[in-house]
């Protein structure tokens, strides 16, 4: 099956979606796209890489929002039937928020009413799906409380990136992920992967629950589910 599958900017489910993309890759002809922010947030979280390398080869392909332009030209595949099936995982409460409204101003919110129009099966995998907490991991943090500001700081010298201020913090839209700093610093002050808890608001749920009234979208709790969905 030839499918498109497109990353927002959120950190909620994104490694599960990124599992899920590769178990998908193996058996499916995959073209990823991402949102700018999408493409950040991969990076933030050292998962770009992998994802790119899935890629490579005609509708294997790696589609960044800032390769195309206003006019979107590669969601025009939505309308000539090259996709059976559009997935968005993880959708932001953003982009959730653009599609319930019938905004398309974005590589994946264009490729949502594109793949309407060209009656292309979409499912959704919205991070605001239930009211109340939910648990969510961070990407490297410096945590200054155990910071010693060590002169030379040895996170920042390790990492390949420079994203390192010292005693300060870490530059996430230059953070590729890598971990370097957390094993090079000697006092454990570079966490990675900390859970956080979240409030989800009621807004952002409510327009989730906007999803189930838009032709051709279904929504999954999870990116595993696709499993069932193929
Ligand atoms: C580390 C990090 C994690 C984020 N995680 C989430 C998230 O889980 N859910 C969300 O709605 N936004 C999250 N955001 C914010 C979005 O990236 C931001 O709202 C962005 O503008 C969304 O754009 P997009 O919907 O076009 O991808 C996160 C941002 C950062 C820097």
């Amino acid at each position: 099956m030839r499918i498109a599958w497109g990353f927002t900017g959120a950190g909620h489910l994104l490694k599960e979606s990124v599992d899920a993309l590769v178990k998908l890759s193996k058996d499916h002809e995959v073209t990823v796209m991402t949102s700018g922010a999408g493409e950040e947030v991969l990076k933030m979280y050292g998962l770009f890489e992998t994802v790119k390398n899935l890629t490579g080869g005609k509708y294997r392909e790696l589609v960044l929002e800032s390769d195309q332009r206003e006019s979107y030209p590669m969601t025009g595949r939505f309308s000539l039937a090259t996709y059976e099936l559009l997935v968005v995982s993880p959708a932001t409460s953003n982009t959730i928020a653009k599609i319930v409204n019938g905004i398309a101003d974005s590589l994946i919110t264009n490729a949502v009413a594109q793949a309407g129009k060209g009656k292309v099966k979409t499912y959704i995998v919205p991070v605001d799906l239930e009211s109340g907490d939910v648990e969510t991991i961070l990407p490297s943090k410096l945590e200054l409380e155990t910071c010693k500001n060590c002169e030379p700081c040895q996170a920042a010298a390790a990492c390949p990136q420079d994203a390192i201020t010292p005693g300060v913090e870490i530059n996430l839209l230059k953070c590729e992920g890598c971990g370097t700093c957390q094993t090079a610093c000697p006092f454990n002050a570079v966490t990675g992967g900390k859970i956080i808890t979240i409030h989800m608001r009621e807004i952002d749920v409510e327009n989730t629950s906007k999803l189930n009234n838009i032709e051709g979208i279904n929504i999954l709790s999870h990116p595993k589910e696709l499993n069932n969905v193929l």
